[in-house]
């Protein structure tokens, strides 16, 4: 394989800790790896891609960082982290309507000092708002970077190969379940897994944009290219299951919110209601189908984005199901 370089500011490997109640309640044997305690801005999934970015962003010689989502994007949270740490300006651009507040996701990003661009949806294509800002920086002199949709390209697919080989370090064999948005997450681990006896099934938590099939082989055929990779497996092994949206991307779900309460109750472990809640309800559905076999053992990849739990959707649903228990004396 080609050799990259990467920005190593994050504590590895990230705890992989086995969960004796969820087990025990499930008949399985559960196993959760902890990306959500990677160590800048709230931790999460994007900072293994970020390692690259930044590298990169550092050799060509960038002074700020560019990128995009929707307005309460992760990944954006965690480019603001970065920018914050090493001295880079930020701006995420997001076609999206202002939530009416600024909390979760946004209120991070602006108190780790990023800009946010929210630009209604009137049919400007999104790559032109990102020209727009690009050429801001550049007229105020600075060197501004772009980073995709998610971090989700070859380059950022590399932190979760990464991810794959530390969790080759930790346990030979086993399932893992990991949410699926923009797919680098994935496909790095795809391509990290398939030649191993750990099995990688995927959760895809919102509508994707295009074909998820012919997507999926695109990436893989661009990330086996361009890293020179010389792996045997092919695309017979994805395993992406696309019939847990539940409806859409983001949405308030009572059974996500449900699996989200049992974590916490039970592990006191703290999901998020858009991706990992999404993952952990697949594996409960997938238990009780016998898809997941009684005592088979599952490493649910916990990818981060706690924040979201404060956006106005999630946060006033739950508070209509949670107030019951608090006495107002
Ligand atoms: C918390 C969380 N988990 C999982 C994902 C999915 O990762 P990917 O976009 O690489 O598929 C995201 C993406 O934004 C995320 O924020």
């Amino acid at each position: 394989m080609k050799k990259f370089q990467k920005e190593r500011f994050l504590h590895l490997p990230t705890p992989l800790e086995y969960l004796p109640t969820l087990s025990k309640d499930l008949g399985i044997s559960l196993y959760i790896k902890r990306d959500d305690l990677t160590n800048l801005g709230g931790g999460g999934n994007k900072l293994r891609k970020l390692e690259y970015f930044l590298y990169d962003a550092k050799a060509k010689g960038a002074t700020a960082l560019v990128t995009v989502g929707g307005a309460q994007t992760n990944h954006g949270r965690l480019t603001a982290a970065v920018a914050a740490k090493y001295g880079m300006k930020c701006t995420i651009v997001a076609i999206d309507e202002y939530p009416g507040e600024v909390s979760a996701n946004i209120l991070l990003d602006r108190i780790m000092g990023a800009d946010l661009v929210l630009h209604k949806d009137d049919g400007t294509p999104l790559m032109d708002l990102v020209g727009r800002v690009m050429r801001k920086y550049e007229n105020a002199g600075e060197i501004p970077y772009f980073i995709p949709m998610g971090g989700s390209n070859q380059l950022g697919a590399l932190g979760y190969y990464d991810c794959a080989k530390e969790l080759l370090e930790q346990t030979k064999d086993g399932r893992v379940f990991v949410a699926v948005g923009s797919m680098g997450t994935y496909m790095g681990l795809y391509c990290g897994l398939c030649n191993s006896s750990i099995r990688l099934t995927g959760i895809l938590i919102g509508p994707f944009y295009e074909d998820v099939k012919s997507y999926t082989l695109d990436y893989f055929n661009q990330c086996k290219d361009s890293w020179e990779l010389d792996i045997s497996a092919g695309p017979a092994g994805f395993d992406i299951r696309t019939e847990f949206i539940r409806g859409g991307y983001n949405n308030p779900v009572r059974e996500v919110r449900e699996a989200v309460y049992e974590m916490a109750r039970k592990e006191a472990i703290l999901l998020d209601p858009c991706y990992t809640g999404k993952v952990y309800a697949a594996i409960r559905d997938m238990v009780a189908t016998g898809d997941i076999k009684q005592g088979e053992k599952i490493i649910f990849l916990h990818t981060g984005g706690l924040p979201g739990i404060n956006t106005p959707s999630h946060r006033c649903e739950m508070e209509k199901e949670l107030i019951a228990g608090i006495t107002i004396e």
